[in-house]
């Protein structure tokens, strides 16, 4: 059977994950966070002890640690050698250094086969910044979230967290492997103006237009 892969992609703070969620939830598919992954790598090269900045270090560390990807029937799991990180996942340390580690080609290479290996058995909905463009180029069913800076800025402070959401998005967008793009067949929704449920239902009627079967 051939199964379904709903691109979401978009800059930090856009409401990606969010949006993922209720799309899972409403449409019956797992909800994959490919941020997640890229976090839970930068998330044990500092465990490690390794420089973020030193690729040749991180390279040698991906290439020998096990990363479990799998779901609960609704939302994306992750454990690396047999931790779950995902409590660490949002810290300040975490933030700060995730985009020198998804900028590693070797770390995206290995990242991308997990996440393409979730379609041998369920169909999804994956939020990240090149699911559209790299990871699943050829479903119909893509989405660009956006919203202005300012919205993004007060969406991730009210949720707590210390994240300066403009400088990781000006590394995810220029890097040379798999930049932050608008991928080809992508609509793009702008969120600033709309509700939570507002965007669901815009969502909802992109998707339908792109033909996704509901
Ligand atoms: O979605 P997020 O903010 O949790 O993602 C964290 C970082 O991971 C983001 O700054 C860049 C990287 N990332 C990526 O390079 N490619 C993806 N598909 C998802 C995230």
């Amino acid at each position: 059977m051939n199964h379904h892969a709903i691109a979401i992609d978009g800059p930090a703070a856009s409401g990606k994950s969010t949006m993922a969620r209720a799309l899972a939830e409403r449409l019956g598919l797992v909800m994959v966070n490919s941020g997640a992954m890229y976090r839970a790598v930068t998330w044990k090269v500092l465990e490690e002890k390794i420089n973020p900045t030193d690729a040749a270090a991180v390279r040698e560390l991906v290439g020998r640690i096990r990363i479990d990807c799998g779901h609960d029937g609704t939302f994306s799991t992750i454990s690396i050698d047999g931790v779950d990180p995902t409590p660490f996942l949002r810290s300040a340390e975490v933030n700060a250094n995730v985009s020198a580690i998804s900028a590693i080609p070797e770390v995206r290479e290995k990242l991308v086969a997990l996440q393409r290996d979730y379609l041998k058995s369920t169909h999804v909905v994956m939020e990240g910044r090149d699911i559209g463009s790299v990871v699943f180029p050829e479903t119909p069913f893509k989405i660009y979230i956006d919203a202005d800076p300012s919205v993004r800025n007060h969406r991730r402070s009210d949720d707590g967290e210390v994240d300066s959401v403009e400088t990781r998005d000006a590394a995810d967008s220029s890097r040379t492997t798999a930049p932050l793009v608008i991928a080809d067949g992508a609509t793009v929704l702008d969120t600033s103006k709309l509700s939570i449920e507002g965007a669901i239902k815009a969502a909802i009627d992109i998707l339908r237009a792109q033909g996704f079967p509901m």
